[in-house]
């Protein structure tokens, strides 16, 4: 018997219940493995698919787009697309959808275990007790700075940014936002408050990143703004690597510009900066934003509804525009 179902490139192997579904209902046009693929490889899985799920590592670039003309959808399994090259798509009419909303949570929850870690020094406690050189309660051991009723500083006040803030409520913490344009205060849940980026770095003891990366956003944190921030102060990062520049990142956080940074993304990932894994004011993870099993199980599933509407003729519920 013929198999009819839709030809699917998936660029990497995804949680199982995810994978279940994706078996049942589409011909893979090979078995993803839990490496990023090379280019080439990308390219002529791209070439052989109706849809294909892709990931934040591949880099769908111009000249892979005019090549997949088989592709109808391009569905990025994740919130941001800057790995896409939007306009060339735009130019094909290939549609390209994200994940918005089922990450948030688990986004905003990381974004806390991460300031709370840095600001804290989690992981300096974590390393002394496994390395045995513990040797038990002091007054002045590995002080840290209060969480509790500092000041938040929350740029970018989308989805992620907003469920960061509402999670400021249980800290007693005051929140500041930066968005390009300031909120109606009627459309906001609470009271937090609008400043320009340079107040905001100034005014904040904790600051957080939510932009997409953009052009606009390229280096937004640099040597500048790094130097309107407070020497107590930290910056946390779950967005985009490259929206820090983290050269500049190294220099303030080793002249003691600012007090610490935590950081779950980076500008040549999996690449860091050689001296951010000496310093003892950061606390670095791999990319883990969504990653909890419910977050990527849902990502996938968000994947899987935007193919099928648009392989059924229909509009895809996440297309960007
Ligand atoms: C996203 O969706 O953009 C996240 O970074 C994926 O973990």
């Amino acid at each position: 018997m013929t198999d009819r179902r839709p030809t699917l490139y998936l660029s990497r192997l995804l949680p199982e219940p995810v994978m279940v579904i994706v078996r049942e209902r589409f011909r893979l046009v090979q078995e993803p493995l839990d490496i990023l693929p090379a280019p080439s490889a990308l390219r002529e899985g791209l070439c052989q698919a109706d849809a294909a799920i892709v990931t934040l590592g591949d880099c769908i670039d111009a000249e892979t787009i005019h090549a997949a003309t088989r592709l109808k959808i391009l569905a990025n399994y994740a919130v941001g697309y800057n790995n896409i090259d939007l306009a060339s798509a735009r130019q094909r009419g290939l549609i390209v959808t994200n994940t918005p909303d089922v990450l948030t949570d688990a986004t905003a929850d990381l974004t806390w275990a991460l300031l709370l870690a840095t600001a804290r020094r989690v992981v300096e406690g974590d390393s002394l007790v496994r390395s045995g050189r513990w040797t038990g309660w002091s007054p002045t051991q590995l002080l840290g700075a209060e969480v509790s009723g500092k000041t938040l500083g929350i740029i970018g006040m989308g989805r992620i940014g907003q469920a960061v803030a509402q999670r400021a409520v249980g800290f007693r913490m005051p929140v500041r936002y930066h968005s390009r344009q300031p909120i109606a205060p009627s459309s906001l849940p609470c009271e937090w408050e609008y400043r320009s980026l340079q107040e905001l770095l100034s005014e904040a003891d904790i600051v957080t990143i939510h932009v997409p990366l953009t052009p606009a956003t390229h280096h937004l944190i640099g040597t500048r703004e790094l130097a309107w921030m407070r020497p107590t102060a930290f910056l946390i990062n779950t967005a985009r690597g490259p929206i820090i520049d983290e050269g500049a990142l190294v220099d303030a956080l080793k002249t003691g510009v600012i007090a610490g940074a935590g950081l779950d993304v980076y500008e040549q990932e999996p690449a860091i900066h050689s001296a951010l894994a000496q310093l003892k004011q950061t606390v670095l993870l791999p990319h883990l934003g969504s990653a909890t099993l419910h977050a990527r199980t849902q990502m996938g599933l968000v994947c899987v509804d935007n193919i099928q509407a648009v392989l059924g003729g229909r509009p895809a519920p996440n297309k960007i525009p």
